[in-house]
């Protein structure tokens, strides 16, 4: 039986690399020109880990999970997000004694057991950002003026940024009761997943995808209603903050985000047109989850954006030319007996920074040059008995198709001034 890549996950050939290698560097620059710096995680952690931070009664958690027993019966799970990780090397390397904010970007694989769909993968990627350290409501702006800056760089200018403060603890507990005994009696009109919810975190049950969901709990009471007067305040302030930088954003009663940590500022980004799954990227504030997860009181902000439903938008936007790696030089060697004196000028090539390479297929002069072309090398270098005897190379531009000998040193600046040129 043929071995196939596990469902939801796929490859990445080096055609599409560039793509990845195009939005990671916008990304990678974006975030270091804010005065974000990368940090890098492990690709599993302790189930507790997620278990106390995103939150037992979440859909990650309760179904979406890759846990399993290592070899020493540890409980371990591959990570769904990166926010938790962050906020446990955070306490782990007594990093929050030091100066504050601390700001981390990081990206890499993620890996969730959903239902695969487009946009939705079981291992997919996200780049994401951290601040630790204040709750400062211009350091939210920040944020999400980072999210919008790295729309900006890539040309998605059709974005639509939903926002919500979801409240403090104080807010939300009392607010939850007020939902709850709104939706109470609306109760059999909900799905199933909604019934659920409804015991366990009734607040999801506004952004439930479900039309009828809905319809029947129309009219009911926002958190926004509920906010206390400091969360009040905080909300307000992130909203003119945006403003007066000209972000434009939706006030959105139904965000409240999948995961338990969130407190005061959530948003999501989304790029209507890429298929159901159109939330690009989504964060807000945790002021909790660092000392939930045994640390001192450090608030925190972030987003996280979906690599995969970027490719999606950006390849909406029509053909978009990313620039392949293409090679400097193709060392042809004429005849097998001088193998190593063209393995030799190879390495000599690589060394002065000239990207090279060679046939290791044992075909003819003829064939090689044939080859030569494919590679779109610029230049060709011929190793054949002329040159070994003679000391010198040819060297070939297949652009004009002119042809000369030259000595190693020669040869070597006049490839580099051409690729230094270009
Ligand atoms: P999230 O909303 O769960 O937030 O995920 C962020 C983004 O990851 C989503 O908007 C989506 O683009 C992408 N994503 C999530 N699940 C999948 C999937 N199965 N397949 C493809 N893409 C997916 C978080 O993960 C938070 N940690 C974000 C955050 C950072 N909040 C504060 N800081």
């Amino acid at each position: 039986m043929q071995v196939k890549a596990p469902r939801g996950t796929y490859d990445i050939l080096p055609n599409d690399s560039v793509k990845w290698q195009y939005i990671e560097k916008i990304m990678k620059d974006s975030a270091e020109s804010f005065g974000f710096r990368e940090i890098r995680t492990p690709l599993f952690e302790h189930t507790e880990l997620f278990q106390r931070g995103v939150g037992q009664g979440t859909d990650i958690v309760s179904k979406e999970m890759y846990t399993f027993n290592d070899r020493s019966q540890r409980s371990l799970t591959l990570r769904p997000e990166g926010t938790a990780p962050c906020a446990r090397v955070l306490i782990e390397h007594g990093v929050f004694s030091g100066v504050m904010p601390v700001k981390w970007y990081y990206q890499g694989p993620m890996f969730r057991y959903d239902r695969p769909q487009t946009g939705r993968y079981r291992q997919f990627h996200q780049f994401g950002v951290e601040a630790f350290g204040s709750n400062n409501p211009y350091l939210d702006a920040e944020v999400i003026i980072l999210l919008v800056e790295i729309f900006s760089r890539l040309g998605l200018s059709d974005y639509e940024l939903h926002l919500n403060s979801v409240g403090c603890s104080v807010c939300r507990d009392a607010y939850r009761q007020k939902l709850l005994h709104y939706i109470a009696p609306l109760k059999e009109r909900l799905c199933q997943d909604c019934r659920q919810r409804y015991f366990q975190n009734p607040l999801r049950v506004l952004d439930c995808k479900i039309e009828a969901c809905h319809q029947a709990i129309v009219g009911y009471p926002t958190i926004y209603d509920s906010l206390c007067p400091y969360c009040q305040e905080h909300y307000s302030r992130v909203k003119v903050a945006l403003e007066d930088n000209g972000i434009s954003y939706i006030h959105d009663n139904n965000l409240v985000r999948g995961l338990d940590y969130y407190s005061n500022t959530a948003f999501e980004i989304h790029l209507p047109g890429i298929g159901a799954q159109s939330a690009v990227g989504g964060g807000g504030r945790y002021d909790g989850l660092v000392k939930a997860l045994g640390g001192p009181d450090i608030p925190g902000i972030g987003f996280a954006l979906g690599m995969e439903r970027l490719l999606l938008a950006l390849d909406r936007l029509g053909k978009r030319e990313f620039s392949q790696p293409s090679l400097d030089a193709f060392v042809v060697v004429m005849n097998d007996s001088y193998e190593m004196q063209g393995l030799q000028l190879l390495n000599e090539l690589r060394r002065k920074g000239i990207r090279a390479d060679k046939d290791y297929g044992g075909r003819s002069g003829k064939a090689q040059m044939k080859y030569a072309g494919k590679t779109a090398a610029r230049f060709v270098v011929l190793v054949g008995e002329e040159e070994v005897e003679k000391g010198f190379w040819t060297l070939r531009d297949m652009q004009n198709k002119e042809q000369f000998q030259l000595g190693q040193e020669e040869l070597i600046s006049s490839i580099r001034c051409v690729i230094e040129a270009k």
